[in-house]
C-alpha cells in the first residue's frame, strides 16, 4: 500500500496541538529532534523542570483518502508563529514499515520491564527479565510516545500481584497486552484497524505468546465474544483518544470486574475533566501526566 508522509518541523512548545490535529487521520506519528538544541521550561519556580527540544519534526502517515488540502489549511492556522516547515511526499508501506521499526529502541520501564526491537533477540542475555520484542510496523505503540509510556510504567510498577485477566482495547502493535503477559498475566487485545490487529498477531507470535495467554481480535470478533466476557476483567487499558474513550465508555465498564481497574490514556491534559465527568461511576486516583498527555487510573466507586 502507499501512504502520504506529512512531515511538520514545529517549535516543540506547539507539539501537542498538532499531535491533536492530527492524531484522528494519523495511522501513526513519528516524532524526532531537529538539532540538540533544548530549552528548559520551569512551570513553578524550583519545580517541575521540563528539558525540551526547541523544535522537532512530527512525521505523520496519512492515508491517500485524507483530505490533504483542508489537513495544510488547519495546520497552517493552529499555530503559525511555531510552524516552520510543511512538506508531503507519497510512500509505500515497505518504506513506511522501515522508518517506524527504526522507532523501536532498547526502553526500561521501572526496574525489570524491557521493550526491545525484535532484532535484539539474537543480542540480548536471557536473564534480563520480562521482554517484549517488537517491531511496530506501520500500528502505534513503539513506546516512544508518551501515551503508551504513562500505560507502560503503570503495567510495571503493578506488576507484582497473582496473575489477572486484562482487556487492552485499542492494542495497536500490542506493545501493553504483551508488556502485561510477560510480566505473567493473560488477556485480549482489540483493535479497530487490521493493520494493527496483524501487528499485534506478528509481535505476538514473535515473542513466543500462545494464543490462549493473548487473544488478538479484531472489533467484529470482538463484539462475537463480548457478552460471554462481560464483567470479567481485573484490568481494562484504553489508550485511544480521549473522545473515543468517552464514546467506548458503556463498553469499557461493562468488561470490568466489580473491583476492577480502569486505565485510560491517550488524553491531554485539557481533556481530563470532560473525561473524568464522563466516567463519573469511576473513582479516579490522581492523574498523572507525561509531556501533556495524561494517565487516568481508577475503579468503580
Ligand atoms: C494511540 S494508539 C495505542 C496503541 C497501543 N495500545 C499503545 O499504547 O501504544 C490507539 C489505537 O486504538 C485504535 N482505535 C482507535 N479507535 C478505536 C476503536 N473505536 N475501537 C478499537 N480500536 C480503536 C487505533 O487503531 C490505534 O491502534
Amino acid at each position: 500500500m502507499t501512504y502520504f508522509s506529512l512531515s511538520l518541523v514545529l517549535e516543540s512548545r506547539a507539539l501537542s496541538t498538532y499531535e491533536r490535529l492530527l492524531e484522528g487521520e494519523a495511522l501513526s506519528i513519528v516524532i524526532s529532534p531537529v538539532s540538540d538544541e533544548v530549552v528548559i521550561a520551569t512551570d513553578v519556580p524550583g519545580e517541575n523542570i521540563r528539558v525540551d527540544w526547541r523544535e522537532v519534526k512530527l512525521t505523520a502517515y496519512l492515508p491517500l483518502q485524507a483530505d490533504l488540502g483542508r489537513l495544510r489549511d488547519d495546520l497552517k492556522s493552529a499555530h503559525p508563529s511555531a510552524l516552520k516547515d510543511i512538506s508531503v511526499e507519497i510512500v509505500s508501506s515497505e518504506q513506511t514499515a522501515k522508518t517506524l521499526n527504526n522507532q523501536v529502541v532498547p526502553m526500561q520501564f521501572g526496574k525489570s520491564l524491557r521493550i526491545s526491537p525484535r532484532a535484539d533477540r539474537k543480542v540480548d542475555v536471557p536473564d534480563h527479565g520480562p521482554t517484549v520484542y517488537l517491531d511496530a510496523g506501520i500500528a502505534f505503540g513503539s513506546g516512544t510516545h508518551p501515551t503508551t509510556r504513562l500505560c507502560l510504567e503503570w503495567l510495571e510498577a503493578n506488576a507484582n500481584t497473582a496473575p489477572i485477566n486484562f482487556l487492552d482495547y485499542g492494542c495497536g502493535s500490542g506493545i501493553l497486552a504483551l508488556a502485561a503477559v510477560v510480566m505473567g498475566h493473560s488477556g485480549y487485545a482489540v483493535d479497530n484497524d487490521t493493520q494493527a490487529v496483524d501487528s499485534a498477531v506478528s509481535n505476538r507470535d514473535f515473542n513466543q505468546i500462545d494464543a490462549n495467554k493473548l487473544s488478538v481480535l479484531s472489533v467484529p470478533d470482538w463484539q462475537r465474544k463480548r457478552s460471554s466476557l462481560s464483567g470479567s476483567f481485573e484490568v481494562v487499558i484504553a489508550n485511544i483518544l480521549a473522545g473515543t474513550v468517552i464514546d467506548l465508555r458503556c463498553e469499557l465498564i461493562e468488561m470490568l470486574k466489580p473491583d476492577g481497574i480502569i486505565m485510560l490514556s491517550g488524553i491531554l491534559v485539557d481533556q481530563v475533566s470532560s473525561v473524568r465527568s464522563s466516567f463519573d461511576e469511576i473513582k479516579f486516583e490522581e492523574p498523572v501526566e507525561n509531556d501533556g498527555w495524561v494517565r487516568l487510573v481508577g475503579s468503580l466507586g
